[in-house]
């Protein structure tokens, strides 16, 4: 068979490549590590090399390919390693390529069970907000309202944690939870929902403490959403985190705001509610809609 060659200026090695692998699948079996994050399927961009020479010798954009170099205004020059086969010889460039790079991407293959680097799953997303936060952080010192936060975090943090969740976020008074992650989740939906149960038994008991302190209490606000999230570890080197990013954590979020209007405490999407069928059965439901979502959404209400 023909063999073509790449010249990686990156790597200064020249790899051999037959016309019917990607050059992604040359670089692999040449033992160079371009990472992938969507698995080959044209749905991330990590894989991307700059033509830098021979772009003659490479086979027209595909119709995915031309999807996402579209979507993210790609000149003609750069193209996706997983997607690309070539008739001739061509040198490249690679982007990730430098020892920080390297260091991070190892140590994402190696945390929690279930997420890489960009990985897509599907998954339960929570959120869940107090709702009379504001006044709260409003009326007491700063270093009152951080340990009060602290104390709620880490109660709803093992809350959580007992039912196979992880905690992606903090932001304020509100945490996204995901479940789903862990192998051990059969149902990462009921899971959620028995979290939330358990947060709002948790904060009967916190609000007895709050109410002694500060003459305070909080009611928590809770959305869920079943859905496809990418997550990857997301690593600063002293700060680290799971970051989950997708339209259902979006809607996750909208759907924990819609409690507002309707004066409920738990409402999951309609995707969620499919996966308790038979389990768990919705008090009632309503009709929302979803800002920055088109069309009406229905919700249902799950008794806390
Ligand atoms: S590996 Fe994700 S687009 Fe190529």
């Amino acid at each position: 068979m023909t063999m073509f060659k790449i010249f990686s200026q990156t790597d200064s090695r020249t790899i051999p490549a037959s016309p019917d692998d990607t050059v992604l699948e040359a670089l692999h079996k040449a033992g160079i590590d371009q990472i992938h994050a969507c698995g080959g399927d044209a749905r991330c961009t990590t894989c991307r090399i700059y033509i830098i020479e021979g772009l003659d010798n490479c086979r027209p954009r595909n119709e995915k390919e031309t999807l996402l170099a579209l979507k993210m205004g790609f000149p003609e020059n750069i193209r996706l390693g997983c997607q690309t086969r070539i008739d001739g010889n061509i040198t490249i460039k690679r982007p990730v390529v430098d020892k920080l790079d390297l260091e991070i991407i190892l140590r994402q293959f190696d945390n929690l069970p279930g997420t890489r680097l960009g990985q897509e799953k599907d998954l339960a997303i929570l959120f869940a907000d107090i709702e009379n936060y504001t006044p709260f952080a409003e009326a007491f010192p700063a270093y009152d309202v951080v340990h009060v936060l602290n104390r709620y975090y880490q109660t709803m943090n093992e809350i959580i944690v007992q039912h196979n969740g992880v905690i992606s976020d903090v932001a304020g008074d509100g945490i996204l939870a995901l479940f789903g992650l862990i192998e051990e989740s059969d149902n990462p939906v009921l899971d959620a929902v028995y979290t939330v149960r358990n947060m709002n038994r948790a904060l009967t008991r916190f609000n007895e403490y709050l109410f002694k302190m500060y003459d305070w209490s909080f009611t928590i606000r809770s959305g869920i959403n079943f859905g496809k999230v990418i997550v990857g570890n997301f690593d600063t080197g002293t700060m680290h985190k799971i970051s989950a990013i997708g339209d259902a954590v979006n809607i996750a979020s909208r759907i924990e705001s819609a409690n507002k209007d309707f004066g409920t405490r738990l409402l999951i999407s309609q995707s969620a509610k499919k996966k308790i069928e038979g389990l768990m059965r919705p008090e009632k439901f309503h009709r929302a809609r979803l800002k920055g979502k088109s069309g009406e959404h229905l919700l249902y209400e799950i008794e806390v």
